[in-house]
């Protein structure tokens, strides 16, 4: 039986391939919906771009909504010099036919979940937390119905991304990411410690490229701009797939390792603010509240990621 998910996201070309790897995989996941959230640039666009890959993917049945505009308490911070002006830089996809929803993607997870049975629904975030905080405050009763929160975000080993110390997701939105992470809902978390274990590289783009439909080619274009960033910065010989992991895990999560532990989110300190921290060698006693991948297989999720690609339109 497919896991009933909805994502939540910013795309950004990695929330891309995620979405598109997600819609190419209906016996693994029954997409209820994408919300999109303020992160890699402003949420209309976010929500536009989500709206463009949908209809790439040729799966029109998923409804696009928009959530949230900005953080909760901070000044949106967006991420154009990575993901480019559009936030969807690479391929040049078409304005989108199909329309978003008029519900906001907030009211969206709320009625989903009211709807759903305790344990059915799992949320799958590719970027700020901004939502999924925002229900939880509204809604805390609804924190029983989520089976599980699958994310992508933090970093410990590996530390920031956008400062020293935090990675992007959390540190757009630390409040969100502090609400998600104290509210007993079981967390999956992809931080930047395993997603630095995916990166592509010249033969994987090879194969990405030779695939040759149009989501293969658009991944193909995407990727060949949004890798520029980490290329010139960690001197890497291909970019990390950050998002994709999350829904790599729905599929196949004997693709990764971690622990459970506990992970809480620096929010006092400018210095450090968004950062994960994480009691990996279990050193305190707080709660365990997290599975924190920390490896992956990168041969078996390039071959995921390739084989369900290719049943794309
Ligand atoms: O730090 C990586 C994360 O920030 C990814 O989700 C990427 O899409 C950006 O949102
Ligand atoms: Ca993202």
């Amino acid at each position: 039986m497919p896991r009933k998910i909805i994502i939540d996201t910013d795309p950004g070309q990695d929330d891309a391939v995620a979405i598109l790897l997600a819609l190419a995989s209906p016996e693994n996941v029954d997409v209820l919906g994408i919300v999109a959230v303020a992160g890699n640039v402003g949420l209309k666009q976010n929500a536009m771009n989500a709206l463009k890959v949908v209809e790439l993917s040729g799966r029109t049945d998923v409804p696009v909504f928009a959530g949230c505009d900005r953080p909760l308490k901070r000044q949106l911070v967006t991420a154009e010099h990575v993901h480019g002006v559009t936030g969807l830089d690479g391929p040049d996809l078409p304005d989108p036919g199909i329309m978003l929803q008029d519900q906001h993607g907030v009211d969206f997870i709320i009625d989903t979940l009211e709807r759903a049975a305790p344990g059915e629904i799992t949320l799958c975030a590719l970027g700020p937390l901004t939502n999924i905080a925002t229900v939880f405050s509204r809604a805390p009763h609804l924190t029983a119905r989520v089976e599980e929160i699958v994310l992508m975000g933090g970093a410990y080993f590996e530390v920031g991304n956008i400062t020293p110390a935090a990675e992007f997701n959390f540190y757009v939105d630390p409040h969100a990411a502090e609400i998600v992470f104290r509210s007993g809902v079981p967390i999956t978390q992809m931080p930047l410690d395993v997603t630095h274990q995916v990166l592509t590289n010249h033969e994987r783009l090879g194969r990405i490229s030779a695939i040759g439909n149009s989501s293969g080619m658009a991944v193909s274009q995407m990727l060949g701009f949004s890798e520029r960033f980490d290329l010139e910065k960690y001197q890497w010989e291909g970019a990390p797939l950050h998002d994709p992991c999350v829904i790599a895990w729905m599929i196949e999560p004997g693709i990764f390792s971690g622990r459970q532990i506990n992970v809480e989110i620096e929010t006092q300190s400018e210095l450090t603010m968004g950062m994960s921290v994480a009691d990996y060698w279990r050193v305190t006693d707080r709660p365990r509240n997290v599975n924190y991948i920390r490896n992956a297989n990168s041969d078996q999720f390039y071959n995921l990621l390739i084989e369900r690609l290719t049943r794309l339109a």
